[in-house]
């Protein structure tokens, strides 16, 4: 079968050979101009003038832009209009684009906006540059949300036992390893606009690009045939770069293409958003939780960019696979002098998520408990499985899962062993973690659950498929060539796809949340369907049977004892006029979400996982690092399995990175992010990885009907790697007395952790 085994990405040679062209890598049209952005040197401040005859005369200069070249409006956000392309009357960031300089090759134009300090003329202003600040000064981007079920207020005065608390936790950077890009290549004489991105959401590209030149979508056309990374960071935010090169090319008449630098990637776009609690939580002698109230401030930066949705899914997720009774759930997202926060991989859901695998833990401290067994005692349940935005969670797979992962990981001989290892050894400690997940499917504004194809069979039999996701490595492309194989019974290599195009499929979501392979792998199979229809017709005719004999499997045709080969069938098809093309269409059903009320059934279905980890932490240096990690995860029916657990551990990874290595360090006195390049900002390594790295897959059907019955992969597993800062936090509360829970933060560096160590000391 072609749906369910395991196969190496389509693009996987080219990826390890180096031949698979990005962006960057397209064949520059002849007389290709280059842009680099001049960037705000201030927090906070009123913009007086810019002296752009200074730049003109620097070598190999064509042009220099500013907010004034604009032809209609000055707005990249994708939700509010609140995101400036290039600054107009106020710089709000360090590292905000205040001009364009557009020269004869990239290194000139980006020596020539590197006079951004010296040209930029600014009163500046008082800034803001944490979430606290802002937070206490009332400054939001968004108003404040408030989710409530029950009565906490309540409940929380009444219960055996009470844990408050503050923490801190850090954002993160995409790095995407291939950065933004946009190539603008003018057609028709300037009528038109083709568009190479490197995006996510081609369709959002079109529609910002057509609003800044004030012309109609049909003018525009944005094309992306792979990224090399995205996460969430060219979802929004290959907004600003495609703008600017499209203003750049229309105005000049040439091509022009803007890749930026990494260190300015890092500066002028946002990351995930760090997040500030405060919590009050209620719960009984065996550590069930009774009552939670939670104050949830995110970073969102100077504009709104995602922070409502990223916010609305962190309140969808601080339950995570937990049942709370009563809880009060209050997010706020933060106005800062700071880049934009944006998605990343779980969109905030980690972000609330992780909230609660916190305060579990310390209740587990607190009672002197192991935490996997409060964990247990919360779960959601048969008569306790409404979530507190009133949607039923119908598989409870938390019990099985953890039951099978705590077995095959030998979790509780491990933890007597780490308890013996810890008492004999000074310097070094152990400790053992395990975090369940339960992470919703689906974009939580229902309209956006919606996916287009289109499938060509050529008369030679071959298949061409297109459809509106979005390949960044995660092989959505091969998952979708392999839904299209099975049902035209063919054999993967004749089936293939190609680059995602605005002019293709009309109006496409985001390839995000996750429900790229679900949304898509839909509509390519409907596509696929209404052809194998007319040919099943066809061959029933020729075969003297009824077309529901006919069958399609290993690229034949057969029905009435006989039997044609698939490329057979076609050409004789395509004689008798026989359309061999179709789009195909798909709305996950049953959706629907009230957003002022924050209730309602946002998600099709739940993903659940587990993880035990093991962390081996020197308490004099502070290091720590991961020697042991097991995963078993929920992807329902794999489509294919070899993906899935690339997916799996990557996303473990990169979660365990967000929480224990990648630190972002904003100059307290100028805002400067001083963390803007690999040489300062760690993410883990193939040296990080666990010693032993063990994942396996649930494999059991999904129950709502999916493509296939599998399960959507791409963020879930991020949430993983909370269990990989728990055992660390496991090894540091080793250090104290008996009970202690140590106040570490994430993400856990060493310098966190000799804190929390310091602190019981
Ligand atoms: N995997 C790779 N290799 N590269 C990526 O950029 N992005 C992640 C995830 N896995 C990403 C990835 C994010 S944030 C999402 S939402 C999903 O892939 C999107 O793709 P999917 O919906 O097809 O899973
Ligand atoms: Mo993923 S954060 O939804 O792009």
């Amino acid at each position: 079968p072609v749906v369910g085994t395991s196969r190496p990405h389509e693009s996987a040679h080219l990826h390890v050979s180096g031949a698979a062209p990005y962006t960057d890598d397209l064949p520059e049209p002849a007389g290709t101009l280059h842009a680099a952005l001049g960037l705000s040197p201030i927090a906070h401040g009123k913009l007086v003038g810019i002296d752009l005859d200074r730049i003109r005369r620097m070598p190999g200069v064509v042009a220099v832009l500013s907010a004034a070249d604009i032809p209609a409006e000055n707005n990249c956000g994708p939700l509010l209009h609140d995101d400036p392309i290039l600054a107009a009357d106020e710089l709000r960031y360090v590292g905000q684009p205040v001009f364009a300089v557009i020269a004869t090759d990239r290194e000139l134009a980006r020596r020539a906006a590197s006079l951004a300090k010296q040209v930029i003329q600014a009163e500046p202003l008082p800034a803001i540059l944490t979430a606290l600040e802002a937070h206490k000064a009332g400054q939001y981007v968004l108003p404040p949300m408030h989710l409530t079920r029950g009565e906490p207020d309540k409940h929380l005065p009444s219960a055996p036992h009470r844990l408050q608390g503050n923490w801190s936790l850090g954002g993160q950077e995409q790095f995407y390893l291939e950065g933004q890009i946009s190539l603008a290549v003018p057609q028709e004489g300037g009528e038109g606009l083709l568009l190479h991105c490197s995006t996510q959401h081609p369709s959002e590209m079109q529609q910002l690009v057509a609003h800044c030149l004030g012309w109609h979508a049909h003018r525009v056309a944005v094309q992306c045939r792979r990224m090399g990374g995205g996460f969430g960071g060219k979802e929004s935010q290959s907004a600003l770069f495609a703008c600017v090169a499209a203003i750049a090319a229309l105005k000049l008449g040439k091509p022009v293409k803007l890749r930026v630098d990494r260190d300015d990637d890092f500066l002028i776009t946002g990351r995930r958003h760090g997040f500030d609690y405060r919590w009050d939580v209620g719960f009984d002698d065996d550590g069930r939780i009774l009552a939670a109230d939670i104050e949830l401030v995110s970073n969102a930066g100077h504009s709104a960019d995602l922070s409502a949705p990223v916010m609305a899914r962190a309140l969808c997720h601080f339950d995570n696979a937990y049942w709370l009774p009563h809880v009060a759930m209050h997010g706020f997202c933060a106005k800062t002098n700071t880049q934009s926060n944006t998605a990343f991989r779980g969109f905030g859901g980690p972000q609330g998520a992780i909230a609660v695998e916190m305060i579990l833990d310390g209740i587990a401290r607190r009672l002197g408990l192991d935490g996997t067994v409060v964990r247990e005692r919360n779960f959601y349940a048969a008569d306790q499985d409404m979530t507190p935005y009133g949607q039923q969670v119908e598989e409870l797979h938390a019990q099985p899962l953890t039951a099978q992962l705590l077995a095959s990981s030998r979790y509780a001989e491990r933890r007597a062993e780490i308890a013996a290892f810890n008492a004999s050894s000074r310097v070094l400690k152990k400790g053992l973690a395990f975090t369940p997940v339960k992470f919703g499917i689906s974009f939580n504004v229902a309209h956006l659950n919606q996916a287009g194809a289109l499938v060509h069979v050529y008369t030679d039999g071959s298949v061409l498929v297109n459809h509106g996701g979005t390949e960044m490595g995660q092989g959505l492309n091969t998952k979708v060539a392999q839904v299209v194989a099975h049902e035209l019974g063919l054999p993967f290599s004749a089936v293939r796809c190609s680059a995602t195009d605005t002019s293709k499929v009309a109006n496409t979501s985001a390839t995000a949340a996750s429900t790229g392979s679900d949304l898509n792998g839909k509509a390519a199979q409907d596509a696929a369907r209404k052809i194998k229809v007319r040919l099943a017709a066809f061959a029933a005719e020729r075969f003297g049977c009824t077309p529901e004999l006919v069958a399609f499997a290993d690229g034949q045709v057969s029905g009435g004892g006989h039997s044609l080969p698939f490329s057979e069938l076609v050409a004789g098809a395509y004689l008798k006029r026989i359309q061999l093309w179709s789009d195909g269409f798909y709305a996950t059903p049953g959706l629907h979400w009230d957003k002022a009320k924050l209730h309602g059934h946002p998600f099709y279905y739940y993903a659940w996982g587990g993880a035990v980890c093991e962390a081996l932490v020197d308490t004099l240096t502070g290091e720590s690092r991961i020697t042991r990690a097991d995963l078993l995860h929920d992807v329902g029916t794999s489509l294919n399995p070899a993906l899935d657990i690339g997916q799996i551990e990557g996303g473990f990874i990169q979660g365990m990175g967000w929480l224990t290595m990648e630190e972002l360090v904003w100059h307290p006195k100028t805002g400067m992010l001083t963390t803007h390049a690999p040489s300062t900002y760690k993410i883990p390594t193939a040296n990080d990885c666990p010693t032993e790295f063990r994942t396996e897959l649930f494999g059991i059907a999904n129950a709502s009907e999916t493509i296939h019955r599998s399960k959507a992969v791409g963020e879930p597993p991020l949430l993983l790697g909370f269990a990989a800062l728990l055992a660390i936090k496991d090894a540091c509360a080793a250090c104290g007395p008996e009970r202690c829970d140590p106040p570490l933060q994430a993400p856990a560096t060493a310098e966190a952790v000799l804190r929390a160590i310091d602190s019981m000391r």
